[in-house]
């Protein structure tokens, strides 16, 4: 058994290691191998899996268990980001355009450490937690991934955690209820006629069309949404023409809309469609639509969001309210009731990273000091889980 110090100095090493060989989503080869071998060396099993990347891990306890043996899960996404680091840090990343500028290289060691920590702790407790190491959660799908190995099946609820810069150190941001936003993607395909750019009457102009339409999707949110829910639409690429005296004969726009509520999803599905095919037609042109769900909402439970509030106060860490966010994370997968078939209480939990750059910018940093101890506090917060 380590130290506390030999923990950290562990896990720091550990750390910086993920954090020099940053991988893309599906591309996580040597993350994987490398988390694997890690857990390997301290006894920990791993799971047999179809997975190519990630992995999946599990700690067994070995008290005797009173009544039904208690499971649960935590959610650690491993994938990075293609954005060249520019961080003042001395384990800058080595792998060219690529850096891990979500702290996903926090949550790989800090499940580690968290595994480890419980691993050393088994005969305390009964039942078993389950690690997924999961890939490619900036792409969106990586859950859904986890979820076709099947092994979640038994897991009547899950854990996730993510980096946060907006917080100092030893401060996790938690509340119950909504946190993140369903992430749809939208792309509208305008046809119209193709002709001369001094004589527009001779076509049908699709830049024309494709603007109209643009301003007509805005009117969803202030005209259709209730406005006590959160709701945003973005159009965010547009594209169409070569030349500046030739009206094209097509235009794309493309987006994302973002939502809470189940209800207002479906709303924007049927109603951008709509506006662009409507908008179009008046104008003689023609519009196609294609949806692309993307990961639902994700709720907190509120009986989990309390557990993980205790915890930080057991631990003498600040909590803060977690700050609602129209960002998206695909964790919402595993406590998607369509998606699972069941209800799956989750609960998504932000850890202070110490304030500085936004997530997702090349001089993203995490303190140190955090990544041993968010170990401690997931291990904490699994062991209370699993004793409740
Ligand atoms: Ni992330």
């Amino acid at each position: 058994m380590r130290t506390r110090q030999e923990l950290e100095e562990y896990l720091t090493e550990q750390f910086q290691w993920f954090h020099r060989h940053p991988e893309l989503a599906y591309e996580e080869y040597q993350t994987t191998a490398r988390i694997r071998e890690l857990l390997e060396k301290e006894g920990i099993e791993i799971c047999k899996s179809s997975l190519q990347t990630g992995l999946i891990a599990i700690v067994k306890g070995t008290a005797p268990a009173a009544g039904q043996e208690r499971i649960t899960a935590l959610r650690c996404d491993i994938d990075a980001l293609p954005i060249e680091e520019q961080a003042e840090v001395s384990y800058r990343s080595e792998h060219p355009g690529k850096m891990h500028a979500c702290g996903h290289d926090l949550h790989i060691t800090a499940g580690i450490g968290a595994a480890i920590l419980l691993h050393e702790k088994r005969e305390s407790f009964s039942g078993c937690v389950k690690f997924l190491f999961q890939p490619a959660e900036e792409e969106s799908h990586g859950a859904l991934k986890m979820l076709e190995t099947g092994m979640m099946q038994d897991v009547p609820h899950i854990w996730g955690f993510h980096s946060d810069p907006t917080n100092e150190t030893d401060t996790i941001g938690i509340r119950e209820g909504y946190v993140a936003a369903a992430v749809d993607r939208f792309v509208v395909k305008v046809t119209g006629v193709g002709c001369h750019g001094a004589h527009p009457d001779d076509g049908i102009d699709p830049i024309l069309t494709a603007s109209a339409i643009v301003q007509g999707l805005q009117s969803i949110v202030s005209r259709n949404v209730n406005s006590f829910h959160p709701a945003l639409l973005s159009v965010t690429r547009i594209e169409a023409g070569n030349t500046w005296n030739v009206i094209p004969a097509e235009a794309y726009l493309e987006g994302t809309v973002r939502t809470m509520d189940h209800a207002d999803r479906i709303l924007f599905e049927t109603k951008v469609a709509q506006i662009a095919e409507r908008i179009a037609a008046a104008y003689g042109a023609k519009a196609e639509t294609e949806w692309i769900a993307g990961p639902p909402a994700i709720c907190n439970d509120a009986a989990m969001a309390k557990l993980c509030e205790e915890t930080a106060a057991k631990l003498g860490m600040k909590t803060v309210p977690e700050e609602s966010s129209m960002g998206g994370d695909d964790f919402a997968f595993y406590i998607d009731r369509d998606t699972m078939d069941r209800e799956v209480p989750g609960c998504y939990v932000k850890i202070g990273t110490g304030v500085g750059h936004p997530i997702h910018h090349p001089a993203f940093r995490v303190e140190i000091p955090v990544v041993c101890r968010t170990a401690e506090y997931l291990s904490e917060l699994l062991l209370a889980d699993l004793n409740r």
